[in-house]
Protein backbone atom coordinates (compact mmCIF):
# COMPACT_ATOMS: atom_id res chain seq x y z
CA UNK A 1 0.00 0.00 0.00
CA UNK A 2 1.49 3.43 -1.10
CA UNK A 3 0.78 6.49 0.67
CA UNK A 4 1.91 9.35 -1.59
CA UNK A 5 2.09 13.00 0.52
CA UNK A 6 2.70 15.97 -0.68
CA UNK A 7 4.97 18.75 1.18
CA UNK A 8 3.52 21.98 0.45
CA UNK A 9 5.96 24.24 2.58
CA UNK A 10 8.76 26.08 0.82
CA UNK A 11 9.99 25.51 4.64
CA UNK A 12 12.39 22.49 4.39
CA UNK A 13 11.77 21.94 8.55
CA UNK A 14 8.86 23.79 9.48
CA UNK A 15 5.48 23.39 10.61
CA UNK A 16 4.22 21.24 7.53
CA UNK A 17 7.16 19.28 7.21
CA UNK A 18 7.24 18.20 11.05
CA UNK A 19 3.35 16.97 10.63
CA UNK A 20 3.64 14.97 7.13
CA UNK A 21 7.16 13.58 8.39
CA UNK A 22 5.40 12.55 11.62
CA UNK A 23 2.09 11.57 10.01
CA UNK A 24 3.95 9.24 7.31
CA UNK A 25 6.03 7.59 10.14
CA UNK A 26 3.04 6.35 12.16
CA UNK A 27 1.42 5.31 8.64
CA UNK A 28 4.68 3.26 8.22
CA UNK A 29 4.58 1.36 11.19
CA UNK A 30 1.10 0.20 10.27
CA UNK A 31 2.30 -1.19 7.18
CA UNK A 32 2.58 1.44 4.36
CA UNK A 33 4.95 2.20 1.90
CA UNK A 34 5.38 6.22 1.73
CA UNK A 35 6.51 8.72 -0.29
CA UNK A 36 6.96 12.24 -0.10
CA UNK A 37 7.08 15.07 -2.93
CA UNK A 38 8.53 18.32 -1.32
CA UNK A 39 6.86 20.69 -4.02
CA UNK A 40 8.57 23.32 -3.60
CA UNK A 41 12.06 21.45 -4.64
CA UNK A 42 10.68 20.12 -7.86
CA UNK A 43 10.12 21.36 -11.16
CA UNK A 44 6.63 22.26 -11.44
CA UNK A 45 5.22 24.30 -14.35
CA UNK A 46 1.74 25.53 -13.54
CA UNK A 47 -1.37 25.19 -16.03
CA UNK A 48 -1.01 26.93 -18.94
CA UNK A 49 -4.88 26.52 -19.75
CA UNK A 50 -3.92 24.61 -23.11
CA UNK A 51 -7.17 22.54 -22.47
CA UNK A 52 -5.33 19.64 -24.02
CA UNK A 53 -6.45 17.70 -21.22
CA UNK A 54 -10.02 18.30 -21.83
CA UNK A 55 -9.84 17.33 -25.74
CA UNK A 56 -7.38 14.42 -25.61
CA UNK A 57 -6.57 13.75 -22.17
CA UNK A 58 -3.01 14.69 -22.00
CA UNK A 59 -0.69 17.59 -20.92
CA UNK A 60 2.10 18.69 -23.34
CA UNK A 61 3.52 20.34 -20.23
CA UNK A 62 7.09 18.48 -19.79
CA UNK A 63 8.04 19.07 -15.95
CA UNK A 64 8.30 16.49 -12.82
CA UNK A 65 4.41 16.28 -12.60
CA UNK A 66 4.35 14.95 -16.04
CA UNK A 67 7.02 12.41 -15.32
CA UNK A 68 6.94 11.52 -11.72
CA UNK A 69 4.00 13.23 -10.09
CA UNK A 70 0.70 11.77 -12.45
CA UNK A 71 2.25 8.13 -12.13
CA UNK A 72 2.60 8.00 -8.59
CA UNK A 73 -0.90 9.63 -7.85
CA UNK A 74 -2.39 6.88 -10.27
CA UNK A 75 -0.23 4.50 -7.69
CA UNK A 76 -0.88 5.70 -4.44
CA UNK A 77 -3.96 3.97 -2.62
CA UNK A 78 -3.64 7.11 -0.12
CA UNK A 79 -2.47 10.87 -1.04
CA UNK A 80 -1.95 13.11 1.66
CA UNK A 81 -1.66 16.85 0.93
CA UNK A 82 0.12 19.15 3.40
CA UNK A 83 0.58 22.84 3.61
CA UNK A 84 0.72 25.99 5.59
CA UNK A 85 -2.47 28.33 5.08
CA UNK A 86 -1.11 31.37 2.52
CA UNK A 87 -3.95 33.64 2.30
CA UNK A 88 -7.00 31.13 3.47
CA UNK A 89 -5.65 28.37 0.81
CA UNK A 90 -2.76 26.57 0.02
CA UNK A 91 0.90 27.70 -0.90
CA UNK A 92 1.02 28.21 -4.51
CA UNK A 93 3.96 25.53 -5.25
CA UNK A 94 1.11 23.37 -4.19
CA UNK A 95 -1.88 24.69 -5.76
CA UNK A 96 0.57 24.66 -9.07
CA UNK A 97 0.33 20.43 -9.08
CA UNK A 98 -3.13 20.57 -8.31
CA UNK A 99 -4.30 22.93 -11.04
CA UNK A 100 -1.80 20.32 -13.33
CA UNK A 101 -4.26 17.66 -12.24
CA UNK A 102 -7.41 19.04 -14.53
CA UNK A 103 -5.87 16.77 -16.53
CA UNK A 104 -7.41 14.14 -14.01
CA UNK A 105 -10.41 16.09 -14.09
CA UNK A 106 -11.05 16.07 -17.31
CA UNK A 107 -10.34 12.65 -18.09
CA UNK A 108 -13.07 11.77 -15.03
CA UNK A 109 -15.47 13.78 -16.39
CA UNK A 110 -15.17 14.58 -20.17
CA UNK A 111 -13.74 11.35 -21.36
CA UNK A 112 -15.54 9.59 -18.48
CA UNK A 113 -12.98 7.33 -17.44
CA UNK A 114 -12.48 5.67 -13.97
CA UNK A 115 -9.33 5.38 -12.21
CA UNK A 116 -9.72 1.36 -11.26
CA UNK A 117 -8.82 1.86 -7.81
CA UNK A 118 -11.23 4.44 -7.40
CA UNK A 119 -13.22 2.47 -4.44
CA UNK A 120 -9.68 2.33 -2.48
CA UNK A 121 -8.48 5.42 -2.63
CA UNK A 122 -8.40 7.46 0.13
CA UNK A 123 -7.21 11.55 0.67
CA UNK A 124 -6.10 13.18 3.77
CA UNK A 125 -5.64 16.72 4.51
CA UNK A 126 -2.98 18.32 6.87
CA UNK A 127 -2.79 21.91 7.67
CA UNK A 128 -0.99 24.83 9.87
CA UNK A 129 -1.89 28.61 10.10
CA UNK A 130 -1.00 31.37 12.33
CA UNK A 131 -3.60 33.07 13.07
CA UNK A 132 -6.89 31.83 15.46
CA UNK A 133 -9.67 32.35 12.33
CA UNK A 134 -12.70 30.50 12.28
CA UNK A 135 -12.71 30.23 8.55
CA UNK A 136 -8.80 29.66 8.70
CA UNK A 137 -9.10 26.02 6.81
CA UNK A 138 -12.68 26.79 4.74
CA UNK A 139 -10.74 27.56 1.46
CA UNK A 140 -8.32 24.97 1.75
CA UNK A 141 -10.71 22.37 2.49
CA UNK A 142 -12.92 23.03 -0.50
CA UNK A 143 -9.85 23.23 -2.90
CA UNK A 144 -8.84 19.84 -0.85
CA UNK A 145 -11.86 18.72 -1.83
CA UNK A 146 -12.59 19.08 -5.17
CA UNK A 147 -8.84 17.44 -5.96
CA UNK A 148 -9.69 14.18 -4.20
CA UNK A 149 -12.85 14.10 -6.14
CA UNK A 150 -10.47 15.01 -9.58
CA UNK A 151 -8.35 11.89 -8.42
CA UNK A 152 -11.01 9.34 -7.37
CA UNK A 153 -10.09 9.20 -3.78
CA UNK A 154 -12.38 9.69 -1.07
CA UNK A 155 -11.86 13.15 1.19
CA UNK A 156 -11.25 10.93 4.20
CA UNK A 157 -10.57 14.21 6.92
CA UNK A 158 -7.93 16.39 7.76
CA UNK A 159 -5.88 17.81 11.09
CA UNK A 160 -5.15 21.15 10.78
CA UNK A 161 -4.18 23.50 13.72
CA UNK A 162 -4.68 27.02 14.20
CA UNK A 163 -2.10 29.64 16.33
CA UNK A 164 0.95 27.99 14.64
CA UNK A 165 3.80 30.51 13.52
CA UNK A 166 7.72 30.27 14.09
CA UNK A 167 8.98 26.95 12.45
CA UNK A 168 9.27 24.99 15.77
CA UNK A 169 4.85 25.92 17.50
CA UNK A 170 4.17 22.58 15.50
CA UNK A 171 6.47 19.98 17.60
CA UNK A 172 5.21 21.88 20.39
CA UNK A 173 2.21 21.26 20.40
CA UNK A 174 0.47 18.96 23.48
CA UNK A 175 -1.69 16.71 21.64
CA UNK A 176 -0.09 16.74 18.04
CA UNK A 177 1.46 12.81 18.20
CA UNK A 178 -1.50 11.44 19.73
CA UNK A 179 -3.69 12.83 16.92
CA UNK A 180 -1.79 11.80 14.39
CA UNK A 181 -1.58 8.11 15.41
CA UNK A 182 -4.98 8.30 15.98
CA UNK A 183 -6.04 9.15 12.13
CA UNK A 184 -3.47 7.67 10.61
CA UNK A 185 -4.98 4.52 12.19
CA UNK A 186 -8.50 5.89 11.02
CA UNK A 187 -6.99 6.09 7.73
CA UNK A 188 -5.52 3.04 6.96
CA UNK A 189 -7.39 0.86 9.23
CA UNK A 190 -9.96 -0.65 7.19
CA UNK A 191 -7.12 -1.89 4.27
CA UNK A 192 -4.95 -3.19 6.60
CA UNK A 193 -4.91 -7.59 6.59
CA UNK A 194 -6.43 -7.29 3.07
CA UNK A 195 -5.31 -10.50 0.64
CA UNK A 196 -2.48 -9.42 -1.50
CA UNK A 197 -2.69 -10.68 -5.14
CA UNK A 198 0.25 -10.55 -7.76
CA UNK A 199 -0.90 -10.99 -11.38
CA UNK A 200 2.41 -11.91 -12.74
CA UNK A 201 2.95 -12.61 -16.94
CA UNK A 202 5.89 -11.82 -19.04
CA UNK A 203 6.55 -8.07 -19.81
CA UNK A 204 3.70 -6.28 -17.34
CA UNK A 205 2.39 -4.41 -20.51
CA UNK A 206 -0.86 -6.17 -21.22
CA UNK A 207 -2.14 -9.05 -19.49
CA UNK A 208 -0.85 -8.68 -15.69
CA UNK A 209 -2.08 -4.58 -15.89
CA UNK A 210 -5.35 -5.91 -17.48
CA UNK A 211 -5.69 -8.57 -14.77
CA UNK A 212 -4.70 -6.14 -11.75
CA UNK A 213 -6.93 -3.39 -12.78
CA UNK A 214 -10.19 -5.59 -13.34
CA UNK A 215 -9.06 -6.93 -9.57
CA UNK A 216 -8.87 -3.67 -8.16
CA UNK A 217 -12.13 -2.22 -10.05
CA UNK A 218 -14.00 -5.17 -9.08
CA UNK A 219 -12.85 -5.87 -5.77
CA UNK A 220 -12.52 -2.31 -4.21
CA UNK A 221 -10.46 -2.33 -1.00
CA UNK A 222 -11.36 -6.20 -0.41
CA UNK A 223 -7.71 -7.31 -1.85
CA UNK A 224 -4.54 -5.38 -2.30
CA UNK A 225 -3.57 -5.70 -6.30
CA UNK A 226 -0.01 -5.67 -7.36
CA UNK A 227 1.02 -6.95 -10.97
CA UNK A 228 4.70 -7.31 -12.39
CA UNK A 229 6.24 -8.88 -15.36
CA UNK A 230 9.80 -11.55 -15.31
CA UNK A 231 10.91 -9.26 -18.51
CA UNK A 232 9.57 -5.53 -18.11
CA UNK A 233 8.75 -4.13 -21.35
CA UNK A 234 9.50 -0.12 -21.03
CA UNK A 235 5.66 0.85 -21.62
CA UNK A 236 2.40 -0.61 -20.49
CA UNK A 237 0.94 -1.46 -24.22
CA UNK A 238 -1.12 0.56 -26.06
CA UNK A 239 -3.94 -1.48 -27.32
CA UNK A 240 -4.39 -2.88 -23.80
CA UNK A 241 -4.87 1.22 -22.69
CA UNK A 242 -7.22 1.42 -25.58
CA UNK A 243 -9.65 -1.69 -25.06
CA UNK A 244 -9.71 -1.13 -21.57
CA UNK A 245 -11.12 2.40 -22.13
CA UNK A 246 -13.70 0.29 -23.61
CA UNK A 247 -14.58 -0.80 -20.76
CA UNK A 248 -14.68 2.85 -18.91
CA UNK A 249 -11.22 1.85 -17.15
CA UNK A 250 -8.07 4.46 -17.43
CA UNK A 251 -4.70 2.83 -17.20
CA UNK A 252 -3.25 6.09 -18.07
CA UNK A 253 0.31 6.61 -16.33
CA UNK A 254 0.61 2.95 -15.16
CA UNK A 255 4.01 1.67 -15.00
CA UNK A 256 5.64 -1.63 -15.72
CA UNK A 257 8.02 -3.62 -12.75
CA UNK A 258 9.17 -6.74 -12.28
CA UNK A 259 8.81 -9.70 -10.44
CA UNK A 260 11.21 -8.72 -8.02
CA UNK A 261 10.56 -5.36 -7.64
CA UNK A 262 6.92 -6.40 -7.10
CA UNK A 263 7.60 -8.78 -4.27
CA UNK A 264 10.38 -6.92 -2.53
CA UNK A 265 7.38 -4.36 -2.02
CA UNK A 266 4.40 -6.63 -0.53
CA UNK A 267 4.60 -10.37 -0.29
CA UNK A 268 1.74 -11.95 -2.28
CA UNK A 269 -0.79 -14.42 -0.57
CA UNK A 270 -2.16 -15.36 -3.68
CA UNK A 271 0.17 -15.46 -7.14
CA UNK A 272 -1.69 -15.81 -10.63
CA UNK A 273 0.78 -16.54 -13.38
CA UNK A 274 0.03 -16.16 -17.02
CA UNK A 275 2.69 -16.53 -19.31
CA UNK A 276 5.95 -15.25 -17.20
CA UNK A 277 7.67 -18.70 -18.34
CA UNK A 278 10.38 -20.46 -16.76
CA UNK A 279 10.96 -17.02 -14.53
CA UNK A 280 7.48 -17.31 -12.55
CA UNK A 281 7.95 -16.79 -8.81
CA UNK A 282 7.86 -18.86 -6.19
CA UNK A 283 7.00 -17.45 -2.48
CA UNK A 284 6.99 -19.88 0.16
CA UNK A 285 3.78 -20.03 1.51
CA UNK A 286 1.62 -18.31 -1.30
CA UNK A 287 -0.96 -20.05 -3.16
CA UNK A 288 -0.43 -20.66 -6.91
CA UNK A 289 -2.77 -20.52 -10.07
CA UNK A 290 -1.74 -20.17 -13.49
CA UNK A 291 -3.73 -19.09 -16.07
CA UNK A 292 -3.15 -20.40 -19.42
CA UNK A 293 -3.51 -17.14 -21.21
CA UNK A 294 -2.06 -16.06 -24.79
CA UNK A 295 0.21 -13.02 -25.33
CA UNK A 296 -1.81 -10.28 -27.21
CA UNK A 297 1.07 -7.83 -27.44
CA UNK A 298 1.71 -7.66 -31.44
CA UNK A 299 -1.71 -8.96 -32.19
CA UNK A 300 -4.77 -7.48 -32.97
CA UNK A 301 -7.18 -5.05 -31.52
CA UNK A 302 -9.69 -7.87 -31.40
CA UNK A 303 -7.51 -10.49 -30.13
CA UNK A 304 -6.65 -8.17 -27.00
CA UNK A 305 -10.25 -7.37 -26.84
CA UNK A 306 -10.42 -11.19 -26.44
CA UNK A 307 -7.94 -11.84 -23.99
CA UNK A 308 -9.20 -8.63 -22.05
CA UNK A 309 -12.90 -10.26 -22.23
CA UNK A 310 -11.40 -13.89 -21.02
CA UNK A 311 -9.69 -11.92 -18.08
CA UNK A 312 -12.54 -10.34 -16.82
CA UNK A 313 -14.02 -13.18 -16.58
CA UNK A 314 -11.35 -15.22 -14.49
CA UNK A 315 -11.05 -11.79 -12.34
CA UNK A 316 -14.20 -12.62 -11.35
CA UNK A 317 -14.08 -16.21 -10.70
CA UNK A 318 -11.49 -15.51 -8.38
CA UNK A 319 -12.83 -12.87 -6.51
CA UNK A 320 -16.18 -15.17 -6.25
CA UNK A 321 -13.88 -17.77 -4.75
CA UNK A 322 -12.26 -15.40 -2.15
CA UNK A 323 -15.68 -14.47 -0.50
C1 LIG B 1 2.92 34.28 2.23
C2 LIG B 1 2.32 33.87 3.53
C3 LIG B 1 0.96 33.95 3.70
C4 LIG B 1 0.37 33.55 4.91
N1 LIG B 1 -0.98 33.63 5.05
C5 LIG B 1 -1.57 33.25 6.21
C6 LIG B 1 -2.99 33.35 6.38
O1 LIG B 1 -3.73 33.76 5.50
N2 LIG B 1 -3.49 32.96 7.58
C7 LIG B 1 -2.71 32.50 8.59
O2 LIG B 1 -3.23 32.18 9.66
N3 LIG B 1 -1.37 32.36 8.43
C8 LIG B 1 -0.78 32.75 7.28
N4 LIG B 1 0.58 32.62 7.13
C9 LIG B 1 1.40 32.02 8.21
C10 LIG B 1 1.73 30.54 8.01
O3 LIG B 1 0.60 29.79 7.69
C11 LIG B 1 2.35 29.97 9.29
O4 LIG B 1 3.51 30.69 9.66
C12 LIG B 1 2.70 28.49 9.21
O5 LIG B 1 2.98 27.99 10.49
C13 LIG B 1 3.89 28.22 8.31
O6 LIG B 1 4.07 26.83 8.21
P1 LIG B 1 5.44 26.14 7.69
O7 LIG B 1 6.43 26.25 8.82
O8 LIG B 1 5.09 24.73 7.41
O9 LIG B 1 5.85 26.84 6.45
C14 LIG B 1 1.20 33.05 5.95
C15 LIG B 1 2.59 32.98 5.76
C16 LIG B 1 3.15 33.39 4.57
C17 LIG B 1 4.65 33.29 4.40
Amino acid sequence: MLVLGFQGSPRKKGNTSFLLTNFMQALEKLGAQTRIIEVARKNIIPCKEYVVCEKKGYCPIDDDVKTEIYPLIRQAEVVVLATPIFFFNMTAQLKAVIDRCQLFWARKYKLKLTDPAKKTKRGFLLSVGASKGKSLFEGLQLTAQYFFDAIDARFEGSLTYRDIESPKDMAKHPNVLADIEKAAAALIGPLQGRKKILFACRENACRSQMAGAFAQHLAGDKIEVSCAGSEPAKEINPDMVKVMQEKGIDMAFRRTQSLNEAIAESEPDIIVTMGCGEECPFVPGAEMQDWDLPDPASKSIEFMRNVRDEIEKRVKGLIRELK
